[in-house]
């Protein structure tokens, strides 16, 4: 299932559209699509951890092939790539999961049956089948709360280290035995907070924030796109970091959502926040 760009007009308006832009998080490739449409004399880096959407967005991009590059990685390695930095015009962070993960069989969504496995890299790090066996029960009650904000986290936790959790219906049971009840807010929460905590989704981000405003050229943009408070609250907290010490001006003083129209035709864009600082 194709992902629907979130805020794509909003991104475009933050793009001079001159030299490299960088789509941190390429997913199925609907924002570069847009804006490479929009800007012909743009060119694009296109990154992400999961190879299979990169594979995808390929091919939906090919026919913008000569002005494209590739590259399967975890964006907070970026500052570590040899990149033309001097030319970047701006870079995307279009944070979370995409519907095409969603619709997948790698167990992110509580709609399908599926082993439990969460990863946006099946080759690094654990399944969260494994995750949830391994991890303590006091770590696991963590989670829940910092990641999820759930009441009776304990009791969850409780519930999965006693039972065999392998696919995503074993954890669907496990919710629906302690809140007696499968509602949409809550299961989502519950495997946000499991998917954020296997893929380590928080770490890092603060420190390749600033390491990034070394390399880039002044008036580069960083774009974040956040669905998760706990997110928006770092990119926040960098953000005024950096202005303080100097290194950024923040261009959206307040925080910039998606519209009522978009919500509208696209519910997943609901949680969205947009923040752009200026190098
Ligand atoms: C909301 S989707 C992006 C959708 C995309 N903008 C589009 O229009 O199709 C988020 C993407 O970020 C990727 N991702 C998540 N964490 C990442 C990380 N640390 N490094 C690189 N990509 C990551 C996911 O694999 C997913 O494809």
């Amino acid at each position: 299932m194709e992902h629907v760009p979130v805020m794509k007009e909003e991104v475009a308006k933050f793009l001079r559209g001159k030299g490299i832009f960088v789509d941190a998080t390429t997913g199925t490739g609907g924002h570069t699509e847009y804006i490479l449409e929009k800007f012909p004399d743009l060119r694009a880096i296109c990154l992400d951890r999961d190879k299979q959407s990169l594979q995808y967005a390929m091919k939906r991009l090919e026919k913008f092939r000569p002005r494209l590059e590739f590259i399967h990685s975890d964006y907070r390695k970026l500052p570590d790539l040899n990149l033309p930095w001097k030319k970047i015009d701006a870079i995307l962070f279009d944070m979370g999961l995409s519907s095409f993960q969603l619709s997948s069989t790698r167990g992110f969504s509580y709609q399908k049956d599926a082993p439990l496995d969460m990863r946006f890299n099946p080759d690094e790090g654990k399944p969260a089948s494994v995750f949830l066996r391994e991890i303590s029960y006091s770590e696991l009650v963590i989670i829940f709360k910092n990641f999820a904000d759930l009441k009776r986290a304990e009791e969850l936790a409780r519930e999965i280290k006693g039972r065999k959790i392998e696919s995503t219906s074993d954890l669907v049971n496990a919710v629906k035995k302690v809140y007696k009840t499968t509602k949409r807010e809550l299961l989502s929460r519950v495997f946000q907070a499991i998917r954020i905590a296997v893929n380590r989704e928080l770490e890092g981000i603060d420190d390749m924030i600033f390491r990034l405003l070394e390399l880039l050229p002044d008036g580069a943009r960083l774009i974040f796109i956040t669905y998760h408070s706990g997110e928006d609250r770092i990119i926040k907290n960098s953000f005024r970091e950096a202005e303080k010490r100097g290194k950024m001006k923040i261009l959206t003083k307040k925080v910039i959502k998606p519209s009522r129209q978009e919500i509208i035709k696209n519910p997943r864009a609901r949680s969205a926040k947009m923040r752009v600082g200026e190098k």
